[in-house]
């Protein structure tokens, strides 16, 4: 296949390139800054500027699919400026690619975009949610922004094209990523849960994440995907395993809401809320996790 990726350079865009490529598949990629271009034989870089709504066509020459992360870092100071770049590097950039297609001649015949399980609503009890199961009306702003993104995406379907849309989970990596930041603390003695540590966290390992976007474009899968493992953990027992896997102890008592609130802001949001979000559904199409369990992902990543 000949892919158009954005957000290639991010965490989860490098990860899947590694994979594309050791697969065979032929790149290219969309970034923001020139200094990041490389024009090898398999991976190719071309520039866009979301703000400008500029975009270099050649992107899409022999082109037969597109899965498209990008988007600015949530993981920051929620100002009214920062909301308002994380939710236009998405949707903004989602109707680029759109008037791309609609345009320029082409040969796209798949896109997959990605979206996140803030989508779900906050709840810590309760059974594993489905796709299907998103109320109709956004009640918090990462909750607004992912129903925004997935509403522009679902434009790819109404032009005749294949339309997957991945709701990714908390991503676990070795370098980078939720994990690297929940086991500093932790490295320290300082590990902690957080408000009463009973929040679901629907995480995945980076390397399944991966393979949830090739399989779905390999697959020629359509719909809504939730991007988790199939067993999701509650925050403490989380931070408990992986002092555990460290070596050190987590014994503090929980990091208070309103402490964590004072510390990040709006921000606080994105540790503070639970979604126990199921993997049922890409299971079914023939996905096998290679790290089902969080034991399994911290072994690696750790
Ligand atoms: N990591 C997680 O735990 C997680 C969880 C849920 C959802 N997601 C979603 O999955 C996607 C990928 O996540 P990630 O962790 O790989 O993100 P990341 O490491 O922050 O990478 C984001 C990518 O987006 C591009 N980008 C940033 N700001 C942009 C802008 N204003 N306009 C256009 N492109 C921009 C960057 O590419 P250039 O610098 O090359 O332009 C970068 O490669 C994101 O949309 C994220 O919201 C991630």
């Amino acid at each position: 296949m000949k892919i158009l990726l954005t957000g290639a350079t991010g965490l989860v865009g490098s990860k899947l390139v590694e994979l594309l490529i050791s697969e065979g598949h032929e790149l290219h990629y969309l970034t923001t800054r020139e200094s990041a271009i490389e024009n090898e034989l398999k991976y190719k870089g071309f520039l866009w500027n979301v703000q400008e709504m500029t975009i270099d066509h050649k992107c899409l020459k022999g082109v037969d699919t597109i899965i498209h992360l990008a988007g600015e870092t949530v993981f920051q100071r929620w100002t009214e400026d920062a909301k308002k770049r994380i939710m236009d590097s998405r949707v903004d950039s989602t109707q680029l690619l759109l008037n791309l297609l609609q345009e320029n001649e082409h040969q796209v015949e798949q896109v997959i975009t990605a979206s996140a399980i803030g989508i779900y609503p906050d709840q810590q009890d309760g059974a594993a949610m489905r796709e299907n199961e998103v109320p109709p009306t956004a009640d918090n702003y990462l909750a607004d922004v992912c129903i925004a993104w997935e509403s522009m995406g679902m434009q790819f379907a109404e032009m005749g094209l294949r339309h997957a849309i991945v709701r990714i989970g908390i991503v676990l990596a070795k370098d980078g990523g939720a994990l690297e930041q929940m086991a500093k603390p932790v490295k320290l003695y300082a590990g902690a849960g957080f408000g009463n540590g009973k929040m679901w966290q629907s995480w995945i390992a980076i390397d399944d994440l991966a393979g949830i976007f090739k399989h779905i474009a390999e697959e020629e899968l359509e719909g809504v995907f939730n991007g988790v493992a199939p067993h999701p953990v509650r925050n403490r027992p989380m931070i408990e395993s992986i002092g555990k896997k460290l070596d050190k102890p987590v014994v503090l008592p929980n990091v208070p809401k309103f402490v964590m609130k004072l510390m990040l802001g709006e921000m606080a949001a994105i540790v503070l809320s639970s979604q126990h979000v199921s993997s049922t559904k890409i299971e079914e199409t023939g996905f096998v996790f290679e790290l089902p369990n969080l034991e399994q992902a911290l072994e690696r990543y750790l």
